[in-house]
């Protein structure tokens, strides 16, 4: 009896943190470090084609460092396909969710061979990642 009241006090303080997450708007999301360093495990998913900083030299994909504000398809030495030049935004937090859902929803043509990520949760831990490098 004792052991069932704690567990539902457990699960209502569990329920209010959620909640409370739920609540937390994306740009304080996208500053928090937990966050990013869930998303930095979640990169093993594209480190294969991208490395994250600019002295490695360019993998399959451009190099990913300080790519969260950056113009899209910006880097000189990296050959992007037609569909990504010819777009005219920077990386924000709305356009790196759209593209890692489904990089040909939001580019069709573009050569990023990848499916996406389904999870919004690992997006958004992924783009708080992205925006530390
Ligand atoms: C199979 C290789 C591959 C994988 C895996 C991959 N990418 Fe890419 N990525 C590319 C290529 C190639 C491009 C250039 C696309 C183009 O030119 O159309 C690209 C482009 C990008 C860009 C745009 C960069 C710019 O300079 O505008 C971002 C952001 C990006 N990828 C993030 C990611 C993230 C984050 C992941 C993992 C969740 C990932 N990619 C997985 C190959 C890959």
């Amino acid at each position: 009896m004792r052991i069932r009241t704690m567990r539902g006090k457990l699960g209502g303080v569990g329920l209010l943190a959620l909640s409370l997450a739920g609540a937390a708007s994306w740009a304080q999301a996208e500053d928090d470090p937990a966050l990013a360093a869930k998303g930095k495990q979640f990169f093993m998913l594209c480190q294969s084609c991208h490395a994250i900083d600019d002295s490695s030299g360019m993998r399959i994909g451009p190099h990913l460092k300080g790519v969260y504000g950056r113009p899209v398809a910006a880097l000189d030495d990296f050959s992007y396909s037609a569909a990504l030049r010819e777009q005219d935004f920077a990386w924000d937090g709305e356009k790196l969710d759209a593209w890692l859902k489904r990089p040909y929803d939001l580019v069709p043509g573009s050569s990023m061979s990848f499916a996406g990520v389904a999870s919004e949760d690992m997006r958004k831990a992924l783009i708080a990642y992205l925006k530390t490098l």
